[in-house]
């Protein structure tokens, strides 16, 4: 049983401006690739760096999440700052990510350079970033799924399960 986190970080939809649709998103992409059992556990927040530093916590150490994905305040405006609270509560960080979502995302987009995302690792937890556009959710974590089951495993969580409709996921064999 996976237990995922969805955090989607943005002052508007927090406050009640417009509807909440890049978590939804998340959820609706795990939906389409997800063989394993699993449920989530969602979280919407402002752009403050305490509230989402207290949603990474929460989800991470008390839910204990496997994997956690958040949307939006990666880019540079002033109130953005999602890297910085990930940052802050990650034990390690995996640039990886960061680089191969934005690599992948800049074949559709020129402006998908301005997303700081990141991606680490806070106890057993995978914590990545996305962009908050609902466009850029399956673009980004397809970009990375392959190697999600494997850190999953890595960190002592479940051994992932996939449909066909999901990216091919690697385990290096070992030797
Ligand atoms: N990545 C993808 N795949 N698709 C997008 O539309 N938008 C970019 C970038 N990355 C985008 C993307 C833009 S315009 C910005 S400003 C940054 O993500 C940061 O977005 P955020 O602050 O909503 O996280």
């Amino acid at each position: 049983m996976l237990t995922l986190g969805i955090v989607t970080i943005s002052d508007r939809a927090s406050s009640g401006v417009y509807d909440d649709r890049s978590g939804p998103a998340i959820r609706d992409v795990c939906s389409r690739w997800l063989a394993t059992p699993w449920t989530d556990a969602y979280r919407l927040v402002p752009d403050e760096q305490p509230a989402i530093e207290a949603a990474l916590r929460e989800l991470a150490d008390e839910v204990r999440c496997s994997l956690i994905v958040t949307t939006g305040g990666t880019g540079p405006a002033p109130r953005d700052v999602t890297p910085e609270a990930t940052v802050a509560v990650c034990d390690r960080l995996l640039p990886g990510f960061g680089e191969a979502m934005r690599a992948e995302s800049l074949k559709s987009v020129p402006t998908a350079i301005l997303s700081r995302q990141i991606a680490g690792t806070r106890g057993a937890s995978l914590i990545i970033n996305l962009p908050g556009k609902p466009g850029a959710i399956e673009e980004c974590l397809r970009a990375v799924w392959p190697a999600v089951p494997y850190c999953v495993e890595l960190l002592g969580g479940p051994r992932l399960q996939f449909t066909d409709a999901a990216p091919r996921s690697h385990r290096p064999q070992s030797t």
